[in-house]
């Protein structure tokens, strides 16, 4: 009987000192404290005009891949300091080995891993037309003869120019995915050729610009990747981080918490 209430006491020391371990812990990591002292801290490039995956919120770079890349790096014990460095910018950075990392809904593709190094995917993707009611865009093709706008260096360029041809006048290139949408807006072009969750996140977040969107056929699915300079001792620690997200569900409730629906995990297994 004594003894049993002695090992019942304990067990409850136990577990308490347990929880404040825990507690502590939790609390030097989310604070400024000795606990994040030693954590190294990466420097992050991104393009922070396309949501829902990264845009600027009350100053701060916000979205599924600023929530999806802090959580990686938790797991793999990093700190990430992510700044709105503009496309080309983030393209060049992660080449001079200035930033760590790229995140900013890039696409894995061939050419792009000859120069970088890309995470396993963490999200599929494919490009997206949307334009303005009653331009007559009824597939792909159609852009053929229309003004169309693009992103500079993106897949969405590369989609485009795959259709109309290289270096036509008709294609119109920004430097962000907002001045593309801007475009659109003004008429100064009557389409833009984008990824499918930014077109349909803009549609829905402006409801009054009468803004259609279609996809098709010839357009294949794209992976984003996390990207790394080429050789980057990050990748395979970022890899890890993200299979263990997978695993243990936080990269569900990230993705439930941005696109509001499961997300589809044997995609993603390719
Ligand atoms: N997924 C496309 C690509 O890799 C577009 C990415 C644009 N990202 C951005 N943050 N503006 O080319």
């Amino acid at each position: 009987m004594t003894y049993s209430i002695k090992k019942a006491a304990a067990a409850i020391i136990a577990s308490s000192a347990l929880l404040l371990a825990a507690c502590g812990g939790g609390e030097e990591e989310a604070g400024t404290g000795s606990g994040s002292e030693d954590k190294k801290v990466l420097n992050v490039g991104t393009e922070a005009t396309f949501a829902p995956f990264e845009f600027m919120d009350k100053g701060e770079v916000s979205g599924f891949d600023v929530d999806l890349l802090n959580a990686a790096a938790e797991e793999a014990g990093y700190e990430v300091d992510i700044q709105n460095t503009g496309w080309d910018a983030m393209l060049a950075g992660l080449q001079s080995g200035q930033l760590d990392i790229g995140m900013s809904g890039i696409t894995i593709t061939e050419e792009r891993k000859e120069t970088y190094d890309f995470s396993a995917p963490y999200f599929e993707s494919v490009t997206m037309i949307a334009y303005k009611e009653g331009a007559e865009i009824a597939s792909a093709d159609d852009l053929k003869g229309k003004k169309v706008g693009v992103q500079n260096g993106t897949t969405g360029q590369f989609a485009a120019e795959s259709i109309i041809g290289q270096n036509d006048s008709s294609i119109s290139k920004y430097e962000t995915a907002a001045l593309m949408f801007q475009a659109l807006q003004s008429g100064d072009v009557e389409a833009v050729v984008t990824d499918i969750a930014v077109a349909v996140e803009y549609a829905k977040s402006n409801p009054d610009a009468g803004v259609e969107t279609i996809t098709d056929e010839q357009f294949v699915p794209e992976f984003y990747g996390i990207a790394f300079p080429k050789g980057s001792e990050y990748k395979a620690e970022f890899d890890e981080a993200l299979n263990a997200l997978y695993e243990n569900g936080t990269y569900a409730e990230i993705y439930e918490k941005w696109f509001e629906e499961e997300p589809d995990m044997e995609a993603l297994k390719q």
